[in-house]
């Protein structure tokens, strides 16, 4: 059968390696996973407490509009319903975005090393993807992207997706930034301005705007939220489409109506407001963030400062040897690779113990594997 250039082009995701399959191929019995930004405090308890109350309803089919879920998202962040839907995860968002407004070998613009899911949706769905270089520091180059979109209308871009802290890199674009971005491309009904803000709760800096704030003025604007990171419900699968109504009517028609399950609406309703859970996660999170800052800093490694719930950092060696004696000694990290990063591991903030177990094995495998030499 003729498959497309495209999507034989693809490399498949990689996710984090899992627990039980470490565990099989090294015998051994304490893994720790610090590889996929999952939340090491495990779900909201609020979220759990409410779904063992509807066990029993699961012989039916889900709520497909997802009212008490977009009504208590609608309260929590002051958005207006009709401005909202859900998606299995931001992953499927970002899919039926690629989908719905670009036609085949159309443009998608981003940054290079931004969310891997922009190239995979891209591919899979036949568009050419446009990556604009990284700044110097390692974030997203608004105004290149600005620039590129504006001068290159044979590219014929439709969406341009915005990792806003971007994940792998932990990097942020600042309201400065921001503003200037929409005033260039705000309010055009050529392209969709797609700002993914699945770490947006774990950021600390002063000059950071969500993309939230500027809803209500820029008529192409899209924002995602997932519930995957702070609220610790990866499992469940659920992400959230924040954009004009004209946007969300046409979402709504091409989505799977049972595309999110009533335990994971159920689930998320609740995870919003577990405010003393979420504030839980954020000092954990930042605890764990500034102790890796610490330590790599008295390991003499470079890393990049985050606002996400994780770090990039340069292990100065063939990070693939690093990543395979860190699994021996029970660790998983995450390589980046596929980000064109080949010495780089990305790890997220764990559990106290976890974080000095991470540490104590980094340290050992580091002084086991010799760095590479300048030259490469
Ligand atoms: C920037 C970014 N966007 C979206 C996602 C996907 O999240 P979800 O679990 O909602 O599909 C992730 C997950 O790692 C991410 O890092």
């Amino acid at each position: 059968m003729k498959v497309s250039p495209e999507i034989l082009g693809m490399t498949p995701y990689k996710p984090g390696k899992p627990i039980s399959e470490t565990q099989r191929e090294y015998g051994l019995k304490t893994v720790y996973k610090l590889a996929s930004n999952e939340n090491p405090l495990g779900p909201s308890p609020k979220a759990l407490a409410a779904v063992r109350n509807v066990l029993d309803r699961q012989h039916l089919y889900p709520d497909p509009s997802a009212y008490d879920l977009l009504t208590t998202l609608s309260r929590v962040w002051s958005v207006p319903r009709e401005r909202m839907s859900i998606g299995n995860g931001s992953d499927e968002i970002i899919d039926l975005l690629t989908r719905i407004y670009c036609e085949a070998h159309e443009g998608v613009l981003t940054s290079k090393v931004g969310f891997q899911a922009y190239a995979v949706s891209s591919a899979a769905n036949r568009l050419r993807l446009i990556e604009t270089p990284l700044t110097a520091d390692w974030r997203f180059d608004l105004k290149a992207m600005a620039d590129h979109f504006l001068s290159r209308p044979e590219d014929k871009i439709r969406l341009i997706f915005v990792a806003n802290p971007n994940n792998p890199t932990g990097t942020y674009n600042t309201r400065a930034e921001l503003d200037e971005f929409f005033r260039r491309l705000g309010g055009r009904d050529d392209v969709l301005l797609v700002f993914d803000e699945a770490y947006t709760e774990f950021v600390r800096a002063d000059d950071y705007a969500s993309a939230m704030e500027y809803i209500d003025r820029v008529p192409n604007l899209v924002v995602l939220r997932t519930f995957s990171k702070t609220y610790g419900l990866a499992g469940f699968r659920v992400g959230t489409i924040i954009a004009p109504k004209e946007v969300i009517d046409i979402y709504n028609r091409v989505r799977k109506p049972f595309n999110v399950n009533d335990l994971a609406q159920v689930a998320a309703a609740a995870a919003v407001e577990d405010t003393e859970f979420i504030e839980k996660t954020r000092r954990l999170t930042w605890e764990g963030l500034d102790y890796f800052a610490r330590e790599f800093t008295r390991l003499g490694l470079k890393f990049l400062p985050s606002q996400g719930n994780f770090i990039l950092f340069d292990t100065e060696r063939d990070a693939l040897k690093v990543y395979e004696a860190l699994l021996k000694r029970g660790l998983i990290l995450r390589p980046v690779l596929n980000y064109g990063l080949p010495r780089h591991l990305r790890i997220n903030a764990g559990l106290p113990e976890e974080n000095a177990a991470a540490i104590k094995a980094l340290e050992e495998v580091l002084k086991e594997i010799p760095p590479l030499t300048a030259s490469k």
